[in-house]
């Protein structure tokens, strides 16, 4: 069944069978590999793009239900708030091995987004959901907390 969806502000059409996760359709139909799969069952986060700007779990959403929608991936993100998430990330080295990190960035952009000034305990909540197997959400939280400073100057 072919769909056109749009990608980073692209159209893109794909045939993929009805029921196909957002995430294989962006991995394996397009190369796009930047979107990660970690469980499959929206419980890790790794899998996070934006749908009209919100956090998103590409694992479970099928694809066809987002035709019409905003999709946005770890490529083609962009904007004053993704630019200052970008500049955090690699100033104080957050990544360990990394695989979990384009999920972090969506959601903490989506944050920013949404919440400009967020406590530590604001980051905690909307974050909770995207897992770090190398437990670097302290390094997480602090690199939000620059980029919104970044972004208050
Ligand atoms: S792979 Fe989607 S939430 Fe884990
Ligand atoms: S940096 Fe390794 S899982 Fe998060």
């Amino acid at each position: 069944m072919a769909v056109t969806l749009t990608i980073n502000g692209e159209k893109r059409t794909v045939d993929a069978p009805a029921g196909t996760p957002l995430l294989w359709v962006l991995r394996d139909r397009l190369g796009m590999t930047g979107t990660k799969y970690g469980c499959g069952v929206a419980q890790c986060g790794a899998c996070t793009v934006h749908v009209d700007r919100s956090p998103t779990r590409a694992c479970v959403v099928p694809h066809e239900a987002l035709e019409g929608r905003e999709i946005t991936t770890i490529e083609g993100v962009a904007g004053p708030v993704a630019d200052a998430v970008r500049a955090a990330w690699p100033a104080i080295d957050v990544p360990q091995c990394g695989y979990c990190q384009s999920g972090q960035i969506l959601a903490a952009i989506a944050l920013l987004e949404k919440n400009p000034t967020p406590t530590d305990e604001d980051i905690d909540t909307q974050m909770s959901g995207n897992l770090c197997r190398c437990a670097t959400y302290v390094r997480i939280r602090q690199a939000i907390h620059m980029a919104a400073e970044a972004l208050r100057s």
